[in-house]
């Protein structure tokens, strides 16, 4: 088996973040999101993969280059988003006619995906996909089940859905999904939609096998669920200590703090929190559900419950909560006059004071 990670797109819902990342590399607790679906289909037993890039290629490919995988990894190029069927249509000759998972690389599952491949893999179905129920089911695929839990039909983001249970982003095919990618039409966002290509599936009476996932499952489209999936895997964080506790600072529950970290006097760390490597932490509270990434400086503030980036420097004597930082981002107190809020933030950001 084969597997197939996507990774490109526009990211829009999370800009600003998007406008310098690619979505699928933000971190949740100090790990690109797009690594945990490469790790999932690993476990999986699969050793040859292809990732969708886009617009963004140098980043992705960069990002995955910079870590060893058991497996071999290659690229494959989309030009512009044109949907998620399309990036199925561009890998045929990648995947070379074996069965084969697709992940999309900004989902992340709780209990990976061993299962959900092996129950494929003896089934014989032509398809599998797994499902979900989500309160606001309009938002993603649906899919309509009969009594025997049969797949009935699959709509994308209908606007009277006809259950509450959504499409997760992991699916399982045969190559029989080549022809159905080739037979059906751009949707009204203009994109060649995978549901549609399962559903013609349905519809010409293939075996599409549906389960519903038991752990978590979090689609990280928008901040607030970066956030949500940033909690959901500290509440696993296993705690360690390379760096540097000073005496005077104390450091309380699971807490894992990177090589070359400093916590200095006066400091106090409550996890789940997880600190990377080159940090300086002076006289401050970093509370749980944080993820604060490698070389940061946090000086006199307190900050809960937030994602920060590399290289980000803290020191506002405030408390900064729920909060998603960028990379090299710099929140200082100011003591110029007039006394104020200074901002300088891009396009389409969201500051809350
Ligand atoms: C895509 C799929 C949708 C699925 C969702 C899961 O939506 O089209 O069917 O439920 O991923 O993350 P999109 O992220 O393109 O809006």
């Amino acid at each position: 088996m084969k597997g197939l990670v996507l990774s490109g797109g526009f990211g829009t819902r999370l800009r600003p973040l998007t406008y310098s990342q690619q979505k699928q590399l933000i971190p949740v607790a100090n790990k690109p999101i797009l690594f945990y679906a490469i790790e999932d289909i690993i476990e999986a037993g699969v050793s040859e993969i292809g990732i969708i890039v886009g617009p963004n290629r140098d980043l992705v490919e960069r990002a995955v280059k910079s870590r060893e995988w058991d497996a071999n990894i290659q690229f494959i190029y989309q030009d512009s988003p044109r949907g998620l069927a399309h990036t199925v249509l561009i890998s045929e000759e990648f995947i070379g006619g074996e069965p084969f998972v697709m992940y999309l690389g900004d989902n992340l599952l709780c209990d990976g995906i061993i299962d959900h491949a092996n129950s494929f893999r003896s089934s014989g179905a032509d398809a599998s996909i797994l499902l979900t129920e989500v309160s606001h089911p309009e938002r993603f695929g649906v899919a309509e089940l009969n009594e025997c839990g049969e797949v009935v039909k699959l709509v994308e983001k209908p606007k009277v859905p006809p259950s509450n249970l959504a499409l997760v982003g992991v699916y399982l095919f045969q190559p029989v999904i080549f022809e159905a990618v080739k037979n059906i039409r751009p949707s009204w966002r203009n994109e060649l939609e995978i549901t549609d290509a399962i559903q013609w599936l349905v519809e010409k009476g293939y075996h599409v096998k549906a389960s519903v996932v038991k752990g978590w499952w979090k689609d990280t489209g928008m901040p607030e669920d970066i956030l949500s999936a940033n909690n959901l895997i500290l509440d696993e964080l296993e705690a360690s200590c390379s760096g540097d506790v000073a005496d005077g600072s104390a450091v309380q529950g699971r807490v894992s703090i990177g090589q070359g970290t400093v916590l200095e006097e006066g400091s106090v760390v409550r996890g789940p929190v997880i600190i990377g490597r080159g940090c300086k932490i002076s006289n401050s509270y970093i509370g749980p559900y944080t993820s604060i990434g490698d070389g940061c400086v946090v000086i006199d503030s307190e900050i809960e419950g937030s994602i920060v980036m590399d290289g980000t420097k803290i020191n506002v004597r405030q408390k900064i909560v729920d909060s998603l930082i960028g990379a090299n981002v710099n929140i200082s107190e100011s003591c110029k006059k007039p006394k104020g809020y200074r901002f300088v933030v891009g396009d389409n950001s969201e500051v809350q004071v």
